[in-house]
């Protein structure tokens, strides 16, 4: 039995994975669950899986401590729950930089990280993985693309991979000119014609900044230098991704969009479980299509490529304000193109800095700040 700590719980990816807690309860147990604010859907949760520990960041008022073992509250919560024993694996999925220290802690103690949390990656990448590598932890990763590529290379043998093709929906605007992008609002970004996620992901796919964040995390999690990572639409998001080797084969690995899977891949590696669902049936897709992306129209699309570039905490700044201009766009006080120019600009202006955890938070701090001055509303 494999106790997993859901950081994030109530979110789109917690909740997943509680349902594969669900289908394999002889595999799995709930040990901790922790969310933000939604006390109900948690309330929920811990009355079926009946963790020994839950926590709530940002408890309404009035809140009445739910009947667990052990109980955190506030918003030091996440940081708590990663000084705890009890389970043998977190999966995080907070959304945002908040994921950085917990990721950090998770393996400086030892504790295997399912990530879900890509900015934790993007802001602190090589700390991140400085410490998997020091400590011996594994983390495993659980977006869908990486878990593709990860899943590719347990076919590597020896072999170095030559190129990573990191596949991208293109989201609800794919097609759209800049003059159109420039009216779009937050309703129409947050209909996503594939995946159904967390609202900020959902801006990220929509603005293709997503695909930024995760030409980063492959570049960290598969050693890979940024112009060996290809970015390829492929409307379908039936190729999650794929990995290029020196003969010229391309793996890939297909199936429908659903996160379930590499939600349980990550859980039960190297095993594969028996999951329940759909399959994909290849005679029934109306052919797959892959173009290259319109850096045009979408010039969130090359940050990541650049951030690797200038490095230090040029990535935190990046991710920074990007996080700061989607709640901006979401809140109608952000125009949909300004997301890509001003997180471009705040990236520019971190250049130079050498990446510790302090620097990559104070960059990420001053990103938002300086988003916040610069926005002119929409
Ligand atoms: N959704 C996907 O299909 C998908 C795919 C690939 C990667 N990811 C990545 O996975 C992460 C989660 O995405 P999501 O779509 O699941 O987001 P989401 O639906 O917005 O869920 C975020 C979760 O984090 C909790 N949370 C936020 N701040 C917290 C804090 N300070 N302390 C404790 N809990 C906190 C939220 O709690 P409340 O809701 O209770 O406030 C919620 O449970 C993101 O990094 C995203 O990029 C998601």
């Amino acid at each position: 039995m494999k106790r997993i700590a859901i950081f994030g719980s109530t979110g789109s990816i917690g909740r997943q994975a509680l349902e594969v807690i669900a289908a394999f309860p002889d595999r799995f147990s709930a040990g901790l669950l922790l969310a933000g604010s939604n006390a109900p859907l948690l309330q929920e949760q811990i009355g079926r899986f009946l963790p020994e520990t839950a926590g709530l960041a940002f408890p309404p008022a009035g809140y009445a401590r739910p009947a667990v073992a052990r109980f955190l509250q506030g918003p030091d919560a996440l940081e708590q729950a990663c000084e705890l024993d009890g389970y043998d694996a977190a999966l995080v999925a907070v959304v945002g930089v908040a994921g950085l220290r917990a990721v950090c802690r998770l393996l400086e103690r030892g504790i295997p990280v399912l990530l879900a949390n890509k900015e934790a990656l993007v802001a602190g990448g090589e700390l991140v993985m400085g410490l998997a590598r020091r400590t011996g932890t594994p983390l495993l990763p659980v977006d869908s693309e990486h878990s593709a590529i990860f899943q590719c290379l347990q076919a590597r043998g020896n072999n170095a991979p030559a190129k990573l093709v990191l596949t991208a929906s293109g989201g609800p605007f794919r097609g759209l000119s800049r003059q159109e992008l420039a009216r779009v609002t937050p309703d129409q970004a947050l209909r996503h014609p594939n995946w159904s996620m967390g609202r900020k992901i959902t801006v990220d796919s929509a603005s293709m900044m997503n695909k930024a964040l995760e030409v980063i995390e492959a570049a960290h999690l598969f050693s890979m230098p940024p112009e060996r990572i290809q970015v390829v639409v492929h409307r379908e998001s039936i190729v999650h991704s794929a990995v290029e080797f020196a003969d010229g084969a391309l793996l890939a690995q297909l199936g429908l969009a659903d996160m379930r899977l590499p939600i349980a891949y990550a859980m039960s590696y190297p095993e594969r479980l028996p999951l329940p669902g759909r399959r994909l049936d290849l005679t029934a897709l109306n052919g797959l299509h892959f173009e290259r992306p319109d850096e045009e129209a979408f010039p969130a699309v090359r940050l990541g490529h650049e951030a690797l570039r200038l490095g230090g905490v040029a990535p935190a700044a990046l991710n920074g304000a990007n996080e700061r201009c989607v709640e901006l766009f979401l809140a109608g006080k952000l125009a949909f193109p300004d997301i890509a120019e001003l997180a471009a600009a705040a990236m520019r202006r971190a250049a130079g800095v050498a990446l510790t955890l302090e620097n990559a938070l104070a960059a990420d701090a001053e990103a938002r700040a300086y988003v916040q001055a610069c926005a002119k509303p929409a």
